[in-house]
């Protein structure tokens, strides 16, 4: 994932993010000025990349039973989860909690997936009392959690429905770290074993087997591996189906990357378009398909603004430390990650080379390495593509507020997470008692 060299052409998140003179424009507005406005560490995105990258996948999906269902993980802020919403989406949760965000911002249970590998029963039985009927599906990824949901199920009584994630063992061809299709992952149930599950949930009574679903890894930039990991899936349901199990839809996961350099994935439509083909050559056009694609909704619509606070030139290296870090935006200390770097208003003077990193005391704080940037300390610079896995990762450590965020909607700008006041950070603690006679 840690790749050399500039963005290279159009800017990633282009044409919503755009270079007009000197000034960078997100959606028309000029982000220096909502740098100084709102201050920094701050992300901005565009609510009109947001809408455009689900159309993309809706509209190859008309005239087919389909459901997007949002990752939220990628990014759960409530305005986020209301744009889509508001536009039909429905939501992949992996925890009580992002059920809870997605009731507050106003979606549907009944448009919710339930995945993850470690669902406790508290969060079933939130899940089973949600809304009218409960969560859409419960993504169920082992027997004994087929088990443990079954007997929460009852409990309530409440017929849990149903898919097993199936771990197709094809290789996604992206970083390790969010590979997760392949047999050494702790995800989903081995292909081999899949059919006498299936038999094990089709026999337990609170329990519905609707689907089956897969999700074999993160920024995949070709269609191939979704083209093999959908064989394997359509494999299974024929055999499932000849043993008189009935499977209603099917679900390809997320997964589809977004360019962060020099990338090149394919559109959400021709990917969308090319497993349709594929549903249809082998006979399974019929029925229902549902997508839990996370970053390519909401990656390119996000830019993360820091204000540079000091130069310091070294002997080995150049440092520029900036005022967003590591707990703002992990995956370059995480992953290795390459983000592009802008500056919201370009120098004319001759570019430096430099580290940019964070206040934050670990030598891992670095937002990116070896950047040609002409620079002076007071002007801000624009982390691209930092929508995805930016504040939903984000972290108090080092006592650091989290950032503000802004939704920028046509000539709208609404600011929808305020910066988080230091005392809140520990408003949940607690001293111990003095000690008596003191
Ligand atoms: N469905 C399931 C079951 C998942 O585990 C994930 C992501 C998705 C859907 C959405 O995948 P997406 O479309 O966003 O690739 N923090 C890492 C990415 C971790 C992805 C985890 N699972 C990063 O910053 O690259």
């Amino acid at each position: 994932m840690s790749a050399p060299g500039a963005a290279s052409g159009a800017l990633p998140g282009a044409p919503w993010l755009e270079r007009r003179g000197t000034e960078l424009h997100l959606e028309g507005h000029a982000l220096a000025p909502l740098a100084r406005r709102f201050g920094t560490p701050l992300f901005v995105y565009s609510r009109g990349a947001m809408r455009a990258a689900l159309a993309s996948y809706q509209r190859a999906l008309a005239g087919r039973r389909h459901l997007v269902c949002y990752a939220m993980k990628a990014n759960s802020s409530l305005a986020v989860l209301q744009t889509f919403a508001e536009a039909g989406c429905g939501f992949d949760i992996v925890s009580g909690g992002e059920l809870e965000r997605v009731l507050a911002a106003g979606g549907s249970a009944s448009k919710v997936v339930f995945s993850g590998v470690g669902k406790t029963r508290a969060e079933m039985r939130q899940a089973l009392e949600a809304g009218t009927d409960g969560v859409r599906c419960f993504n169920v990824e082992s027997v004994p959690e087929l088990e443990r949901l079954d007997a929460e199920a009852r409990a309530v009584g409440r017929r849990a429905r149903v898919s097993l994630r199936i771990n197709p063992d094809v290789d996604a061809r992206t970083h390790p770290y969010i590979s997760t299709g392949l047999r050494d992952n702790k995800f989903g149930i081995a292909h081999a074993e899949a059919l006498d599950a299936y038999r094990r949930a089709a026999a337990l009574p609170g329990l519905q087997v609707v689907g089956i679903d897969c999700h074999i890894g993160s920024q995949i930039t070709q269609v191939e591996p979704y083209l093999d990991a959908l064989d394997r899936l359509l494999d299974l349901v024929d055999a499932v189906e000849a043993a008189g199990i009935a499977l209603h839809h099917v679900d390809v996961g997320g997964g589809l990357g977004i360019t962060y350099t020099d990338e090149r994935p394919p559109d959400a439509a021709v990917l969308v378009s090319r497993l349709l083909e594929r549903l249809d050559a082998r006979g399974h056009g019929h029925r229902e398909i549902l997508f839990e694609p996370g970053r390519s909704l909401v990656g390119n619509a996000g830019v993360l603004l820091a204000e540079v606070q000091y130069l310091k030139p070294g002997e080995a290296k150049n440092f520029c430390i900036v005022d967003a870090a590591m707990n703002d935006l992990v995956r370059p200390a995480m992953y290795g990650a390459w983000m592009a770097i802008e500056p919201c208003t370009l120098r004319d003077t001759p570019p430096v080379r430099w580290d940019v990193v964070g206040p934050v005391c670990e030598s891992g704080d670095w937002l990116g390495r070896d950047r040609d940037l002409a620079l002076e300390p007071g002007d801000v610079l624009a982390v691209l593509s930092a929508g995805a896995y930016g504040m939903a990762m984000a972290s108090n450590y080092n006592t650091r507020s989290r950032a503000a965020e802004l939704m920028l909607d046509g000539d709208a700008v609404h600011l929808i997470r305020e910066r988080e006041p230091a005392r809140g950070l520990f408003a949940h603690e607690r001293l111990v008692p003095a000690p008596a006679g003191r």
